[in-house]
């Protein structure tokens, strides 16, 4: 029997539905599971309005740590792996989560130990992961696994679904959407993944974990969405220090900046993902190798 710490954060409870189907087939092998909730001492809204969901964003993509609520005795206990649940944000870790792997208690957490990172996310990980990766490996943790879930939905119609479901809390299909989030279907599969980490557990085996999730759909890359992130990540980088410049978290400045962001990001989603998907459709012919390195390389959890 090992023992597995759980550690995750959520608002609208997705993450957490996840991590119960992940877990599903670690209790029923009798290992024994912790589950840890991450909560900031001021919460945040879910729904948000419009004006906080993107005032939010600076500070949660240069990862500023904020203050968290005490984690229970517990989580301190020495565990045979460490299973963190998370979303991103902004193409970065949600801030609850960053502010924890950048705590102290990370670092006793974390430290020597194998971890498995899950997500559920809209459909734009790669970047947060790689910032994961980074925090990981400043608390000597070893990434042994990590699965992404995501809203199958195209990027245009997610991007309508999430944000109504951010904004509005209701998630249900409507007119000629679908439900938004990761489908039913795919958090009830995650206790396929559940089974790999089993295994995993019960032979020692943690070195061949990757491929196995990989082989039962634990990761799946979407050429189109390594270009929009690639350009998100740098457009993001402008506009976080952009905002952060236009004065204190309340100032007028600042509002206006957030205001600009909100009414640029939008339609530049909706230009830039068509276009890039075309661009990428002719990469993929005229780069072909280059392409699938990158596919291949966020596969897998070493840091370029
Ligand atoms: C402020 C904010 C920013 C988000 N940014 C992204 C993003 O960059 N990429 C993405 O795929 N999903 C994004 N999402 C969706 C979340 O990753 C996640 O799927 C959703 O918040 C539900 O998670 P939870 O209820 O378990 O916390 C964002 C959500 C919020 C609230």
């Amino acid at each position: 029997m090992k023992k597995v710490l759980v550690i995750y954060y959520s608002q609208s409870g997705q993450q957490l539905s996840i991590l119960q189907s992940l877990i599903k087939p670690l209790i029923t092998l009798g290992h024994q599971i912790h589950i840890e909730r991450i909560e900031p001492v001021e919460k945040y809204p879910f729904p948000w309005s419009a004006y906080t969901f993107f005032n939010a964003f600076p500070e949660t993509f240069n990862q500023k740590p904020l203050a968290l609520k005490r984690l229970s005795e517990k989580a301190f206990e020495p565990y045979d792996l460490v299973i963190v649940g998370y979303q991103p944000w902004f193409l970065t870790p949600s801030r609850p989560i960053s502010a924890f792997l950048q705590s102290d208690d990370a670092k006793r957490i974390l430290k020597d130990k194998p971890v498995v990172t899950i997500l559920g996310c809209r459909n734009m990980w790669l970047g947060a992961q790689e910032k994961v990766k980074q925090k990981l490996l400043d608390v000597q943790a070893r990434l042994i696994g990590h699965i992404a879930l995501a809203d199958r939905s195209g990027n245009i119609t997610s991007l309508i679904t999430i944000l109504r479901w951010m904004l509005t809390g209701n998630k249900e299909a409507f007119l000629f959407f679908p439900a938004a989030g990761v489908a039913h279907q795919d958090i009830e599969h995650a206790s396929k993944f559940g089974e790999c980490i089993g295994d995993a557990l019960q032979t020692g085996d943690f070195d061949s974990l990757q491929s196995k999730l990989n082989q039962n759909g634990a990761i799946e890359v979407k050429p189109s969405l390594i270009l929009l992130e690639k350009r998100g990540q740098k457009g993001f980088a402008f506009w976080s220090k952009f905002i952060s410049s236009g004065g204190a978290l309340h100032s007028t400045g600042r509002k206006i900046r957030v205001y600009a962001f909100l009414y640029v990001l939008l339609p530049a989603i909706f230009v830039l993902s068509p276009l890039l998907w075309v661009m990428s459709s002719i990469l993929r012919l005229a780069k072909q190798k280059q392409l699938l390195e990158e596919v291949n390389y966020y596969r897998q959890n070493s840091l370029r």
